[in-house]
């Protein structure tokens, strides 16, 4: 199984939407067979995020209600908690947010919280990544706070970690990336599931990707800490790569021993650029 996240940062307005969508519908449905191992996650800027939910909800009951009539059942005949299961598995598409603040409320203009990202239907959210780490100046003790409060509410963190140039041209990439994980990550702590993306600062929409090998080192280097941490453990843990995927890199970088998925910035916008990408 692997995963494909597409941040869409701050990009798209309601028709906007629809387009991608009805193009994702199209394109998943020609390409169903060859997708079934692939887990495709959206994360629209926070605006979009209600609209996003119905949206997959209600083609998720299109596909429940054909499903239904090809096994000729009724669906007066589900109760409310089966149907809400049935839709659940029928979404194909996974929803999650950019960001999320550390505490439940409060007095934090602008922000929204883990509870709130939860019940517009996210399942993850995509935290400490470098448009927020340099930007915004978040330190790895803010995006630890931000990984508790997605955990509380039961939401998958995608934890981005990743060196800026500078910090490779002295060769620290490795320590300074152990370094976010240890500190980013809350102590003492077993994920059910955790997502680590991978994404150099330097290959981030500028259209220059790392080497096979250097990709490869950086997620062994990532993975074994998990495997000799005390303290934080991944029942199911997915490494992934991010910084300048196209459909004509995806494949190459996928095949690299230890990918286990994508996070995908431009090249997500356009969702048949991004089902290349999943196949
Ligand atoms: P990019 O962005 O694919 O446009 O380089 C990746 C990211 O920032 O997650």
């Amino acid at each position: 199984m692997k995963i494909i996240v597409a941040n869409w940062k701050m990009n798209k307005v309601f028709d906007e939407v629809d387009e991608w969508l009805n193009d994702f519908f199209d394109a998943y449905s020609k390409n169903f067979d060859q997708l079934q191992d692939s887990e495709m996650i959206v994360c629209p800027p926070s605006i979009l995020l209600d609209y996003v939910d119905s949206e997959l909800m209600e083609e998720a009951f299109k596909n429940f209600e054909e499903l239904a009539k090809v096994e000729n059942k009724k669906i007066e005949n589900f109760s409310e908690e089966e149907l809400n299961q049935v839709l659940v598995e029928q979404r194909v598409l996974g929803l999650g947010a950019q960001d999320c603040h550390y505490e439940i409320s409060g007095s934090f203009t602008g922000d929204i919280s883990a509870s709130m990202i939860r019940q517009v239907g996210c399942d993850y959210v995509i935290l400490g990544h470098s448009d927020r780490r340099v930007g915004y100046s978040e330190t790895n003790q803010i995006v630890r706070k931000k990984v508790e409060a997605a955990i509380k509410e039961k939401i998958i963190p995608i934890v981005c970690v990743g060196e800026s140039k500078e910090v490779r041209g002295q060769g620290k990439h490795s320590d300074f990336v152990l370094n976010q994980l240890f500190e980013s990550l809350p102590q003492h702590t077993e994920f059910a599931k955790l997502i680590v993306a991978y994404e150099p600062i330097w290959s981030i929409g500028t259209g220059v990707t790392p080497t096979e090998k250097e990709i490869y080192d950086m997620l062994r280097i990532i993975r074994t800490f998990f495997e000799k941490s005390s303290s934080s453990r991944a029942k199911e843990l997915f490494l992934l790569y991010g910084g300048s995927i196209t459909s004509q890199n995806s494949q190459e970088i996928l095949s690299i021993d230890g990918v286990d998925g994508l996070l995908v910035g431009k090249a997500s916008l356009d969702a048949k650029e991004f089902i290349k990408i999943c196949l």
